[in-house]
């Protein structure tokens, strides 16, 4: 027997692009299957405000190809206070909401795992540009922004390589080298440091000089976020230690905007789609996520316990193919 008959769909954290989709399916899949559907405005903070809707089919007309989130996000850190979390069980229980499906990042899986301690059923899918969700191998936002670092990077190429500089560009990913390592295989680098591929800063100076003396004038290094405090602080003290004329590019929230790439869109759908099955069959308190190519369910207390894969493989493909 089925157990949910209104659902809602919230998107919670840093925006992703992909998100749109991922509501679409929601909403498309949830009324075809002859569920209410309801959506909530401004993730967790807007479903304590009691920001919810109910949905037909046409309110994701036109959304698929969109970045961001029409249903906005934000980051609600007191939802960690259980008064805080009882009042959204309220909020639920007043529109007789008996599932919810959240899209976003650890923090988001994190207050799924709340609500489902306090009787919602809830279904979590992994939305985020870092693809740091370890019971995944693949975040919604993820593909599209790497693709735009590398236009970025491209573009930056072209008038480092012109003017003979070292360009230091900082990519985002929270704590995670996922962007920065693929952005930088992607890209053919020079140097790629992340918190899963550090660099010590001697190491930097020496092989920046070495480079110096060879025939390639220019070069492209890709950072993480959060290795320097400042990165135009540090390109500075390079160029003095090193003699080679160097630049810092923040690439920042540009990395999150953007039209999904076709990839993230089909992603986003199959996550959509794969959550209102969770619900139809009576799961509650999962993730999805995809683990060697396949769709898995995964108890969100025990996907929040697991480790990242380390990506030890391609830090060897690094160190043969890249300087
Ligand atoms: O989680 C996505 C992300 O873009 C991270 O890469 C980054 O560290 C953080 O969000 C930035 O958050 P905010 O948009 O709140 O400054």
């Amino acid at each position: 027997m089925i157990m949910v008959h209104r659902i809602a769909v919230l998107t919670s954290g840093g925006d992703a692009p992909g998100m749109n989709a991922c509501i679409r399916a929601v909403v498309r899949a949830g009324l075809k299957s002859g569920l209410e559907v309801f959506v909530i405005y401004e993730g967790y903070k807007g479903l304590v405000n009691d920001r919810i809707e109910q949905v037909d089919r046409n309110f994701v007309s036109d959304i698929i190809n969109r970045g961001g989130t029409i249903l906005n996000s934000s980051r609600l850190p007191e939802f960690k206070d259980i008064e805080v979390q009882k009042k959204a069980v309220a909020n639920l229980e007043a529109h007789g909401i008996d599932g919810l499906i959240v899209i976003g990042g650890d923090g988001t899986y994190r207050g799924a795992a709340d609500l489902s301690k306090l009787g919602i059923n809830t279904v979590a899918l992994p939305g985020t540009i870092d693809n740091d969700i370890a019971s995944t191998e693949y975040t919604i936002g993820y593909d599209t922004c790497l693709n735009t670092i590398c236009e970025c990077v491209d573009k930056l190429r072209d008038t480092t390589a012109s003017h003979q500089r070292c360009s230091f560009i900082e990519v985002m990913g929270n704590h995670c080298g996922d962007l920065g390592i693929n952005s930088g295989i992607a890209e053919g680098v020079e140097m790629i440091i992340t918190p899963d591929h550090p660099m010590a800063d001697e190491e930097v100076f020496k092989k920046l000089s070495e480079l110096k003396g060879g025939k390639k004038k220019h070069s492209l290094v890709i950072v993480s976020e959060k290795i320097y405090p400042d990165i135009f602080d540090f390109v500075k003290v390079v160029q003095e230690k090193t003699g080679v004329e160097t630049r810092a590019e923040k690439l920042g929230h540009l990395q999150r905007g953007g039209s999904p790439s076709a990839r993230d869109r089909i992603l986003a759908t199959e996550y959509g789609v794969e959550a209102i099955k969770a619900l139809l069959d009576n799961e509650t308190s999962v993730c999805i996520g995809i683990q060697n190519g396949k769709m898995v369910h995964i108890k969100i207390a025990d996907a929040l316990k697991m480790e990242r894969d380390p990506h030890t493989n391609l830090l060897d493909i690094i160190k043969l193919v890249n300087r």
